[in-house]
């Protein structure tokens, strides 16, 4: 019957197992004419195929054991055999029991020169350095998002998508355990959602329109209809121009709408009690997974706090200053910057993830509500891992004539959307609060990769559209 790769132990070889495998042919060897080996990858697994023609006409024939060798890499194969305990300990393969194969079969044979060699692709950065450029050219990133349908084949790359999943399930999981909700908003809007000239225009049924910049509107119009704790899940559309390691111009949301009671660190606490749930799960549950990433691109673990740190933005200016660096206290941090403050957290705390609050309102969308004893100042927050931002959030101005001088002093237009949105506030809006969270930067950045790019499966950037 047909067997799981990953399934293949022990017991199955103990019992002289008779299976049914589908799977790429990652590696084809042979041993003169009677002897033929086909390492077949499924997923994160690998199992070596022996075929062995007897001189006395036992096992397979020499056609067969001939047809073998012929086979190209990444063919899609079939082979029927018994599973079976090799003679020698196998290094090449992640199954420690092989099949003694009765038939095989392909599928769809690679006939092309493919674009690159996938051992090459699955080799450490290191590794491909030290070849020189000779027996292992480094395979780059572009070449290897070109032929995304062939580089995802990685033990590395199905790794670090299955952790994508994980980090999305977890976020649904844990929000849903505390009475939050999963909504969806328009993807479609009227008009841009965050202020600023990063959106996507088009022409909607003959109006002016764009892709959403995020759910900012509508998760805060769910809380002002009543749904009390939100969630949205989905792809969000900005039209980056420049090229980054961590921008992208599609990229998945994790946003959180809620009703607070009266302070802005409610949502920290929220956000406190998911993350810390979400790494401790990755780091307990998904063992296999990052081994597999680390020992193609290593990294150190995280460290986290059980109470995660929060400091105010003055803290950490002051934190900056005391290290050599003068930031304008009323300005945003640029990248360098927030890298180089998370390593000074990292040395004072101990932590990899920290709370940065009390943003300068200046720097912060016009929806944010100002600090009540000091509105130079708002009750926002970032929140960073290894240096680097992986959310913000902040409490919402509720308050209609207050939105709509906050609005025009940032030169918001307020058209279609933005202004149902802000009309809505009229029907009486409580506090609330919320955040958004990058899926892709927060997969990137717990397994210490070096590109964004590396975690979405078909990325989008000022370059790419394709495939
Ligand atoms: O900081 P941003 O723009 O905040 C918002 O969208 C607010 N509406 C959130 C809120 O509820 N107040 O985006 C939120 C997160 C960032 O922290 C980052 O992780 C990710 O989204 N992000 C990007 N990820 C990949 N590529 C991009 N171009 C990104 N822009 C933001």
């Amino acid at each position: 019957s047909w067997a799981e790769v990953s399934d293949l132990g022990a017991e199955a070889a103990a019992a002289g197992r008779a299976v049914l495998v589908r799977g790429f042919a990652q590696e084809i060897r042979s041993l003169g004419k009677m002897m033929a080996f086909v390492v077949l990858r499924q997923g994160m697994s690998s199992v070596q195929c022996v075929l062995a023609a007897g001189a006395d006409g036992a096992g397979v024939s020499k056609q067969m054991v001939a047809f073998a060798k012929s086979l190209t890499k990444e063919s899609t194969v079939e082979v029927e055999g018994v599973v079976a305990f090799p003679k020698e300990p196998l290094v090449s393969t992640t199954q420690q029991v092989e099949i003694h194969v009765r038939k095989i079969h392909c599928i769809n044979r690679v006939t092309t020169t493919l674009p690159f060699n996938l051992e090459d692709a699955a080799r450490s950065d290191a590794e491909s350095e030290n070849s020189g450029g000779k027996q292992s050219p480094h395979v780059g990133l572009d070449t290897r998002l070109n032929n995304r349908a062939l580089d995802l084949r990685t033990r590395t790359n199905q790794a670090i998508q299955r952790i994508r999943h994980e980090v999305k399930m977890k976020f649904k999981e844990f929000l849903s355990s505390k009475g939050f909700y999963e909504i969806d908003t328009p993807k479609l809007i009227g008009g841009s959602s965050e202020g600023g000239a990063d959106v996507f225009d088009l022409v909607y049924h003959g109006q002016p329109a764009c892709l959403a910049q995020s759910p900012q509107l509508h998760k805060q119009m769910a809380i002002i209809g009543g749904c009390r704790r939100v969630f949205v899940v989905g792809p969000v559309f900005r039209a980056e121009t420049s090229r980054t390691h961590r921008h992208l111009c599609e990229f998945t949301g994790l946003d959180v709408e809620m009703e607070i009671m009266e302070h802005y660190f409610e949502v920290c606490d929220l956000i406190d009690g998911l993350f810390v749930s979400i790494f401790k799960h990755l780091t307990e549950k998904c063992k296999y997974e990052l081994g597999i990433i680390n020992s193609q691109y290593p990294f150190e673990p995280l460290k986290y706090l059980d109470q995660t740190l929060r400091l105010t933005y003055e803290e950490g200016i002051q934190m900056l200053k005391e290290a050599g660096t003068e930031m304008d206290p009323m300005g945003d941090l640029n990248t360098e910057a927030e890298r180089k403050l998370g390593r000074l957290v990292k040395e004072k705390y101990g932590t990899d993830f920290f709370i940065l609050h009390r943003y300068p309102s200046a720097v912060r969308p016009f929806y944010t509500m100002p600090c009540y004893d000091n509105p130079a100042y708002s009750n926002s927050f970032d929140v960073f891992l290894r240096g680097e931002e992986i959310i913000s959030g902040a409490q919402r101005i509720h308050i209609p004539g207050m939105l709509a001088k906050r609005a025009q002093e940032c030169g918001v237009d307020a058209s279609t959307t933005m202004s149902a949105y802000m009309e809505s506030l009229s029907f009486g809006a409580p506090l609330h609060g919320g955040f958004g969270a990058g899926l892709e930067r927060v997969v990137m950045l717990f397994c210490g990769l070096g590109n964004v790019r590396m975690v979405s499966m078909f990325p989008r950037d000022s370059r790419r559209i394709s495939p």
